[in-house]
This record gives C-alpha cells, structure tokens and sequence, in this order.
C-alpha cells in the first residue's frame, strides 16, 4: 500500500472547514490592509533561495528539495515565500507600479525537515508582503496585521516578539561582538552550534539546546548595537506598536532562520512552547530586492504556517463554522412526492442554498438519519398529503420543532433564517 511520502499529510474532508475558515479570515484581513493576491510557481531556479535565504542557513544547506529538469536547470521546489514574491516583483515590473506594493500569497512550501508535530516537509503558508517603503509606520502595520490574523481566528494566549537585528551598516561589528563572545564558550555548545560559530553566528542566539540557551542568555544584544539610523527606526516602530495597543515584548535572542532580514523582526508564538512551534513570523528585508539585481528597494512582511495554526485552533477549542454542511436535507416518501423534491432541490440551490437528499427511496428513518449525519440544520419532508396541500413539513434539527410552509415559500422563508442566522 502506497502511504503519503513522510513528512506530508492529506487533509481530509472532516479537516477541510478549518482550512477553508483560516483561509477566509485571511483573505478578508488582507482586503482590509489594502494586498492583492499574487501566485507564484511552486519551483524556481535554486539560485534565487540560495542567494536570498542565505548559502550557510539550515534551509539552503539541509532542507531544501534541489534538483534537475530534462534540460539540466537547477531547480528548487519552493523553501519559502518571499524570494519568490520579490522575483515576481522585478520580472513584472511591479515598481513602477505606485509604492508600497502589498501581495499576499497562500502556498506550498518544501522543506526536508525532520517531521513532527507542527513541523512537516509539505506545509502551506499564508503570507504578505509590502514591497517599497522604509518607513517605521509600515513595520507597526505589518506587525499589527499579523497579530490581528491571529485575533481574527479567536486564538488567544499568544506571545508577539520583536527585535532588531540592524543593517549591513551596524551588523559587522554586532557579529563581530557576538563572536568574540563566543569564542570563550564554543566548547559547551551543541555540535550544530559549533559549525554554526563559523557560518552563521547569529543563529547561535536561538538554539534550544538548554546549554547554548544559557549561553545566549548574556551574549551581546543587537539591538544595544545598532547604528543612528536602525537605533531610530527600531524606537519608532516600537512608539507606532505601543499607540496600536499591541502586546510585543522584545526578545533579543529573536534572530529568525533566512538572512535577508535587516532591522525589524517579529515572530508571534503560542503560550509555554518553543520557537519551533512559532505560528508566524517575519521582518524587514531592506537589501533583498537589489541583491536580486533590483534597485534598492525596502520591504517587509510575514507568513504564518496553516498547519500550526489549524493544530492551535484545535487546542484552543475554536469553533470553526463548517461551510462543508448541509443547510438543507430533503426526505421525500412517494413518487410524487419525489419529482416535487428534485424540483425544490433545483430551486433552492439556484438561490445559494446547500441540499442535500431528494435521491432515494429510502424509509423516513433512514432519510433523517442521513440528513443528521450530514449536519443538516434543516429537513424538508414531503410525503402524499403534503404533495396534495402543496405544502411541506419544514423541521428545525437543532431546536427540534417543525411547521408546515407552503411550497412556493419554502425558499424565501429558508433565505431569511439562513441569512439572519449568518450575521
Ligand atoms: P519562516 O519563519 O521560515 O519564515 O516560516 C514562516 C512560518 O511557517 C513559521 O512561523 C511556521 O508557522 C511555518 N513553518 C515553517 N516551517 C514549517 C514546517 N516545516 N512545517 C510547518 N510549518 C512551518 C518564512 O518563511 C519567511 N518567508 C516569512 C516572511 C515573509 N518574512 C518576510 N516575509
């Protein structure tokens, strides 16, 4: 028997009103902040993440899925979601377009990590980005959608980090503190840590072990170091953040996994788990588009993971509305009383309403016990006497009770309770 490849999961009918409803609040937010939807392919050249996300980063060097086409081009399957929007961004020409330009995406994203709850090797990101402005206030609004995508689905207890990890002005000296800071502890780290005490001296900062933790805990702080200009930005996201009443707390040991980032980062978690399990995260990444042949260009954005956030709206016991269900089961006893209920089937779903039933022969029993499995919230029965008084026995399955309405007003009368019950 074939199995999904490790790492990967289907998701079901029974998960997909979770999904649909994350999606949903994530689509009207983005109508609120002012992003369009872009799409991007799932694989680009491998070069693109390489020189964005950084040559010496976990994902370039451990998890991304490379290989060649027939024609022998180097292709990645895609490790994130920002490179690619910027891509787009120059091949379209999109910065002759009025700035900042806001995108968002929903997308799959590979990543050859080691799997486990939260973490897979096929997961999709809901993510934005606001392409061509500098300015502090886009930070606080960008961390202020972020924060309040998480409110929209009714998860609490969530923490909002923030940090500033400068620019290429201010961060050579910053490392190069870090480093000598570390020299005298290199022995105690992890062994990923060592090799990372070469290559990659900021991510020294967020390891989990308990011993590289201890460590980072006195490690020099790179928002104490930064130049006038990153020192200004960062005091005035953080006065923009406390006028918007937003909850941030900063961590210096927030670094993120991608190199692109300059100044701002921000990632949000849930309540008592590491930062494996961050529910989203994001940053400025001010030199991204002239590293990939733009001119220089300011941008900053975010993605959240679905899975992650799916996995906490379960936790957190969110009642989700289930846009799967039927609104509607017609059980229909008789031949006549059939043919009335293939019609009104028609007829109601032409008006926007979702039916179920109206198929079989099947005992009244039997048909109720269908619609009640389908979480039908209404039956339409119809039998001979009904069919002769031009009637139907409207019942409500929540509250138990039934009435008769004539036929011709079965639609509008369901239109009102539906749309009544939706607001
Ligand atoms: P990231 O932190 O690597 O950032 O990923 C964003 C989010 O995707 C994470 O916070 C997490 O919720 C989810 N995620 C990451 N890896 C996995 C995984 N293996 N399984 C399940 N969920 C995962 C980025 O990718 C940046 N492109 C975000 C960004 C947008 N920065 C600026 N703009």
């Amino acid at each position: 028997m074939y199995k999904a490849p490790r790492g990967t999961a289907d998701i079901l009918p029974e998960e997909q009103a979770y999904w649909r409803y994350v999606e949903s609040q994530a689509t009207a937010l983005c109508r609120l902040y002012g992003y369009q939807r872009l799409d991007t392919p799932a694989f680009e050249d491998a070069s693109l993440f390489t020189r964005s996300i950084g040559e010496s980063t976990d994902i370039v060097t451990k998890e991304m899925y490379v290989f060649e086409d027939r024609s022998h081009n180097k292709l990645a399957l895609r490790p994130e979601g920002t490179a690619p929007v910027c891509r787009a961004y120059l091949e379209h020409g999109l910065g002759n377009l009025p700035q900042p330009v806001k995108l968002y995406y929903f997308a799959g994203i590979f990543r050859y990590e080691r799997p486990q709850a939260g973490r897979y090797r096929q997961h999709y990101q809901f993510g934005f980005e606001a392409i061509g402005e500098a300015d502090p206030a886009l930070d606080a609004e960008v961390i202020d959608m972020a924060w309040q995508f998480f409110k929209s689905l009714w998860l609490n207890d969530l923490y909002l980090y923030i940090n500033s990890i400068g620019c290429r002005k201010c961060r050579p000296a910053y490392l190069k503190s870090l480093k000598s800071y570390y020299s005298k502890h290199v022995a105690g780290l992890c062994k990923d840590c060592q090799t990372r005490f070469e290559k990659n001296t900021l991510r020294l900062l967020d390891c989990k072990q308990p011993t590289c933790q201890e460590a980072a805990e006195s490690a020099p702080r790179s928002a104490e170091s930064l130049c006038l200009e990153c020192g200004e930005h960062f005091t005035t996201v953080k006065k923009y953040l406390d006028s918007l009443g937003l909850p941030y707390q900063v961590n210096h040991r927030l670094v993120r996994g991608l190199d692109y980032y300059t100044k701002t980062v921000f990632e949000i978690q849930p309540h008592g788990e590491g930062s494996q399990s961050a529910l989203g995260g994001g940053g400025r990444y001010d030199d991204l588009i002239e590293e990939l042949g733009g001119k220089p260009t300011p941008a900053i954005g975010f993605a959240s993971g679905m899975e992650r956030v799916v996995l906490n709206l379960k936790q957190q016991r969110v009642a989700v509305p289930d846009a799967q269900k039927t609104e509607v089961f017609i059980a229909c006893m008789g031949e006549q009383a059939k043919r009335e209920g293939v019609k009104l089937a028609a007829t109601l779903r032409r008006q926007g309403i979702a039916v179920a039933g109206a198929l079989s022969d099947r005992s009244l029993k039997a048909q109720l016990r269908q619609a009640d499995s389908l979480g039908s919230r209404f039956v339409v029965i119809i039998g001979d006497d009904e069919v002769k008084a031009g009637s139907v026995t409207l019942r409500d399955m929540g509250k138990g009770d039934q009435r008769s309405v004539a036929m011709e007003e079965l639609g509008k009368t369901l239109e009102d309770i539906l749309r009544c019950a939706q607001e």
